[in-house]
């Protein structure tokens, strides 16, 4: 489904954000990435969709490679990745349907979407999205009237519109409060479970990060060192993923 082949980032300024990552991500996984601040994870996952150009390597998706990917061909890939962050990154002065419905804009011509002509069957699709993560009744309000949970939903629904086929969330839950989280965090379990959506999230807590996850994947450093179930983690591991000291700087440096 995805396939990184040797990838590294290195930043204008010479940070390595990934260093030689190899790894393969099964449709139907719910993957969550752990590591420290810093560590690449948002670096890991943006790179997928290419909001981050990898320097070195290739990502492949579907057997297709979106690193070498131009034009039509990287806006249809493009289109079946969907994108949920912190912030929920909605347009707060619109409806929450025109959101949901945001996501199918890789769809059709930019006049029609900025008109806001959307075909029947299209408000329809964003209505069972809205359905799908219960919040139906909320399609009228405006975005910024609804709490931070609700409108994490609504971003869900919007990759659901989109008829994403993989989801990515960076910290998608950094914003909310234990319960709300909980909530978002089902949310995303029942998608993945009842479509088979691929999902990679980025999550802060190992308690959370066990919880969902059907594979742990820990940076460090850029690097993957960890790559297993929540079963196979050990204290040790997790010790290991988080050991601030040996944390490499920059390029290079040395173990603490
Ligand atoms: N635009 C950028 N330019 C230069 N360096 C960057 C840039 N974005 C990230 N980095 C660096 O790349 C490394 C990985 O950053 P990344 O944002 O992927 O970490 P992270 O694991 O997502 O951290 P956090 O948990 O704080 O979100 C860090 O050293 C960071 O400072
Ligand atoms: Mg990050």
């Amino acid at each position: 489904m995805i396939e990184f082949k040797h990838v590294s980032k290195t930043y204008p300024n010479g940070t390595q954000g990934l260093r030689k990552v190899n790894l393969t991500i099964e449709k139907g996984e719910f993957v969550v990435i752990v590591g420290l601040s810093g560590a690449g994870k948002s670096t890991l996952l943006r790179s997928i969709n290419r909001l981050n150009e990898i320097t070195e390597g290739e990502i492949l998706i579907k057997g297709q490679s979106i690193t070498k990917a131009r034009g039509k061909q990287l806006l249809h890939m493009r289109r079946d990745i969907g994108m949920i962050f912190q912030n929920f990154n909605l347009v707060k002065r619109s409806s929450v349907l025109k959101n949901v419905l945001s996501g199918r804009v890789g769809y059709h011509s930019t006049l029609r979407t900025v008109l806001g002509l959307w075909p029947k069957k299209d408000v329809a699709l964003a209505m069972s999205a809205l359905d799908r993560v219960n919040i139906q009744e909320k399609a009228y309000s405006r975005a910024d009237e609804l709490s931070g949970g609700q409108q994490q939903r609504v971003s869900i629904a919007r990759a659901l519109a989109q008829e994403a086929t993989i989801i990515l969330a960076d910290e998608p839950v950094a914003s909310l409060d234990p319960v709300t989280t909980i909530q978002v965090l089902d949310d995303l379990q029942r998608v993945n479970k009842e479509l088979g959506m691929t999902t990679i999230v980025n999550l802060h807590s190992v308690d959370l990060a066990k919880k969902y996850a059907t594979r742990l994947i820990g940076i460090r450093s850029g690097e993957v060192v960890f790559d297993g179930t929540a079963e196979q983690a050990s204290d040790d591991t997790f010790d290991q993923i988080y050991s601030r000291g040996s944390q490499k700087e920059g390029s290079e440096a040395s173990r603490a």
